[in-house]
């Protein structure tokens, strides 16, 4: 069988050679990176290949799938407003999905979290986070308050605004330096000295900071670190004295990944600004949303229209991804996540306890419905995914980190075939090691 992707798969349907020739793949190197696999179709927590194989999929389609594949409910809302109405602009138009979504999603939320900005993705709605700040500054006069307080390993995604906010490794800045914004970035506190640290910089440099930004209680795409609501509780506080606003991005967190419906919540925090995404629509359809503060809303409020939020992406709250952004919230109001989430925690934290004893294992540690195997030195990846493909499972490591993040509905047994694969496969990366 041919190895690498540039070059032709025997036995794969012709789509797939004739259009993997036109294709540029996300955070691959086409020329060396062995090929993708075609998928046919999904269901619940599985993944059909073309090529027969079933594959069980532990990280839920980079966390949004919460509820499983093709879920009926979902699939049968989008169809409705498929008949409808797929699509209108949002300028000057509304719609009865946007709406009740926004009624919905503020609902589950702090009070004062009651303005809604849709977007169609997870970077977008942190471009439009970082906007509101700075311009809600601009606004009330403090032009020069337009930094943002980033973290090592915080990871908010891949457009310009977003990439300057993240763990300068993550976003890559030594290859666009000069191109993008020049951020803060901190050591994510542990101890009281980093908040110490934290406090001494900003009692200087707060009058150029415009906002924070976080992902609460857990660091995804950056490495998968997991902290205290304490942590947070240090942040808000930090940021309430010295006026800057507080943005958590729950991209990754929010929809009970954590165990609670919004990772923020276990803190009993507000913030300022909130991101979501992913699992917003249940893993079907793109759409992310920016939650604002009335008292954010309120900066852009003028009879100067210079005072407005000059941002509208065009598929901006697309009503057939409301649509299924609201039936993922009748599952979550009908059907018992929280406690489901629950027992993953603690399967997890029974069956991959083992790993601890492998060499070459430098942690173990879940949170939620966050499973992560922390390996240690150089990881050859490409092995470790393909030697998962082997275990008829989908698991993604990213760097050092093998990690499950499954639908919220996946089966004991389905989980624990999961959890064995991990034993397997980093024992025997252990051993050729
Ligand atoms: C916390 C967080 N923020 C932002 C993003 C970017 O989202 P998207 O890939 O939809 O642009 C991600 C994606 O992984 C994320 O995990």
């Amino acid at each position: 069988m041919n190895k690498y992707l540039n070059s032709n798969q025997t036995n794969c349907p012709a789509w797939f050679n004739e259009g993997l020739e036109h294709i540029w793949l996300p955070y691959t190197q086409m020329k060396t990176a062995p090929p993708p696999a075609p998928v046919s179709h999904t269901d619940g927590v599985r993944i059909f290949l073309e090529d027969g194989r079933i594959l069980i999929d532990g990280i839920a389609s980079w966390w949004t799938a919460c509820h499983g594949y093709n879920n009926r409910h979902i699939r049968s809302c989008i169809e409705s407003q498929l008949k409808k109405m797929p699509h209108v602009m949002f300028g000057g138009l509304v719609h009865q999905p946007a709406l009740k979504l926004a009624k919905r999603l503020t609902s589950k939320m702090p009070s004062s979290l009651n303005r809604v900005f849709f977007s169609e993705s997870g970077s977008v709605s942190v471009e439009v986070a970082l906007k509101m700040s700075i311009q809600y500054w601009v606004n009330n006069g403090y032009p020069k308050k337009n930094k943002i307080i980033g973290f090592l390993g915080g990871y908010h995604g891949d457009t310009f605004g977003a990439m300057s906010v993240c763990d300068p490794e993550e976003g890559m800045h030594k290859l666009f330096r000069g191109s993008i914004p020049d951020q803060y970035i901190m050591k994510l506190p542990q101890t009281n000295k980093d908040i110490e640290e934290i406090e001494f910089f900003l009692s200087n440099n707060a009058s150029k900071c415009a906002a924070m930004i976080v992902e609460p209680l857990i660091q995804g795409a950056g490495g998968m670190v997991m902290y205290d609501d304490e942590v947070l509780i240090r942040l808000r506080n930090l940021c309430s004295k010295y006026d800057i606003l507080l943005i958590l991005d729950e991209i990754f967190t929010g929809f009970c990944r954590t165990g609670n419906f919004y990772a923020f919540e276990s803190a009993e925090i507000t913030p300022d600004i909130v991101t979501l995404s992913k699992a917003l629509t249940g893993g079907t359809i793109p759409l992310a949303a920016t939650v604002a503060s009335k008292n954010i809303y309120d900066a852009f409020l003028s009879e100067n229209a210079e005072f407005a939020l000059m941002h509208g992406p065009t598929y901006m709250a697309n009503p057939l991804s409301c649509a299924a952004a609201n039936a993922s919230l009748d599952l979550f109001e009908i059907e018992p996540r929280l406690e489901q989430v629950y027992k993953i925690s603690l399967q997890m934290s029974e069956e991959l306890d083992c790993c601890l004893t492998i060499p070459g294992v430098v942690d173990v540690r879940v949170k939620g419905a966050v499973g992560v195997v922390e390996l240690e030195g150089e990881i050859r990846i490409d092995w470790l995914r393909e030697k998962f493909l082997q275990e008829l499972v989908w698991i993604r490591p990213f760097r050092n980190i093998v990690y499950l993040t499954p639908a919220f509905t996946i089966s004991e047994q389905d989980l624990s075939t999961l959890t064995s694969s991990i034993y397997r496969v980093v024992s025997s990366w252990s051993q050729k090691k």
